[in-house]
């Protein structure tokens, strides 16, 4: 029979009434490995990033791989290796880009709340850029480069009030949010900026939000950001580069996001009728790169039918799946092998005691328990938002490439989760 591609996941497909990622039968992966499970596609990673590379050819551009979407080393790597930089929002996050081989110039450091300790060790380790969110943050991160001897290359993150139009807890470029300079203290900060000698300004910044499914906002910020630079330029502080940070979204569920190529022409065009379309732009995209290369496999553990629902208990919960619980998110369900049968309707809910641990709400499905599932684009803002709750060990992670599975993290167990808990007292020893 013919693969029949699961749409809008171009390198998942059935085969035989089995679900593939690539070359591999994802049942027998879970076999192997257990459930939950997170299964990573290389290939639709590198295809969603070709996809921006298409969008910038002729131009420079640095494509900065936001890594709070997914930080596995075994992710990390694909970037690096295809020549990506990195958006990192916390030391930690810096020692997994150095780890996996990323350069320490084609780092830029995000965040409101950076650390002394984090910036020194950031400049020590020579980070190209570090994206300033507060005036001052500005003054400890001069003080910080001055005891080092150094100067912090800077880029200041700009607020733009924009609306990006997607869920208020992933908006963070309009005037109530906590993130980037806003827009009227912009000017002053960079003219302090520019008399700071442990600072080095570089660039201008800014990240509307995420899951932005929209050409709009990214006009609009496009535009206001060409004034600043306009403005700060004029005020005599020259900018390297134009970082029009992350947030493209994908389709979850039917929505019909602007592909990364078509986008950034019609951006390009807006730099070009505006002279600036041979600046060096840097952009930091996370979700559109991984989202959709990700899927997490889960077992059927029970069915409980009910008068009002019917419950659909599965291994996987909101310690591995946070995004229904915490934004309402909808991420699809399917089978790994699907039945013939008619389906029923399942509210599709984890084994946590909370009743936000749902996966999926009225999904219709044909099941049986010990049946598997895969909840899909599950590759962004899952496995790095992954807790312990309910002393759940956090899943292990597998990347596809072709024919080839590799297990890039192993899953945790109760010995590592206890690791560094100690008893009081006469039982302490
Ligand atoms: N740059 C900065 C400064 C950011 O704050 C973010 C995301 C990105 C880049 C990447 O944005 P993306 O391309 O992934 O949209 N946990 C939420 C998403 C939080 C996004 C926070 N910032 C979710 O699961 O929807």
């Amino acid at each position: 029979m013919k693969p029949q591609n699961l749409p809008g996941h171009p390198h998942f497909s059935y085969r035989d009434n089995a679900l593939f990622c690539e070359e591999i039968r994802l049942s027998d992966l879970a076999q192997t490995h257990g459930t939950p499970l997170f299964v990573y596609s290389k290939n639709a990673m590198l295809a969603a990033l070709a996809s921006y590379q298409r969008g910038f050819v002729g131009r420079q551009v640095q494509i900065c791989y936001a890594m709070k979407a997914n930080p596995a080393l075994g992710v990390i790597q694909v970037f690096a290796e295809a020549g990506c930089g990195f958006d990192i929002v916390s030391g930690g996050d810096m020692d997994r880009v150095l780890a996996a081989g990323g350069e320490a110039d084609k780092i830029i450091f995000s965040g409101v709340g950076k650390t002394r300790a984090e910036m020194r060790r950031a400049l020590q380790a020579g980070i190209g850029c570090f994206n300033v969110e507060s005036e001052a943050e500005l003054d400890v991160l001069n003080e910080v480069a001055l005891s080092l001897g150094s100067r912090a290359p800077v880029s200041i993150r700009v607020n733009p009030n924009v609306d990006p139009q997607t869920h208020p807890y992933i908006s963070t470029g309009l005037k109530d949010s906590k993130f980037g300079v806003a827009h009227e203290r912009v000017l002053p900060t960079y003219r302090r900026a520019a008399t700071l000698a442990g600072i080095r300004v570089l660039g201008i910044d800014c990240h509307i939000g995420s899951q932005i499914t929209q050409e709009g906002p990214y006009l609009d910020a496009v535009e206001r950001m060409l004034d600043l630079v306009e403005a700060i330029e004029a005020a005599g502080v020259p900018l390297q580069h134009i970082d029009f940070g992350g947030g493209l979204g994908i389709d979850y569920h039917g929505e019909t996001p602007p592909d990364a190529e078509r986008l950034w022409q019609t951006l390009l065009a807006r730099l070009d009728a505006r002279g600036f379309g041979q600046r060096q732009l840097m952009i930091e995209p996370g979700r559109s790169l991984v989202g959709n290369a990700g899927v997490c496999l889960s077992e059927v553990l029970y069915l409980k039918p009910g008068e009002q629902k019917n419950f659909c208990i599965i291994d996987a919960a909101m310690n591995d799946l946070p995004r229904p619980a915490m934004y309402q998110a909808y991420h699809q369900i399917v089978p790994l092998s699907p039945r013939p049968e008619a389906p029923g309707k399942y509210d599709v809910v984890g084994p946590i005691c909370e009743s936000g641990d749902w996966i999926g709400h009225d999904r219709a499905l044909a099941l049986l328990a010990g049946d598997r599932l895969a909840v899909l684009s599950a590759g962004a803002y899952c496995m790095s938002m992954a807790s312990n709750y309910n002393s759940r060990g956090r899943a292990a992670e597998i990347l596809v490439n072709g024919a080839q599975a590799d297990v890039i993290r192993q899953r945790e167990t109760m010995a590592q989760q206890m690791q560094g808990e100690r008893l009081v007292g006469s039982r302490s020893s």
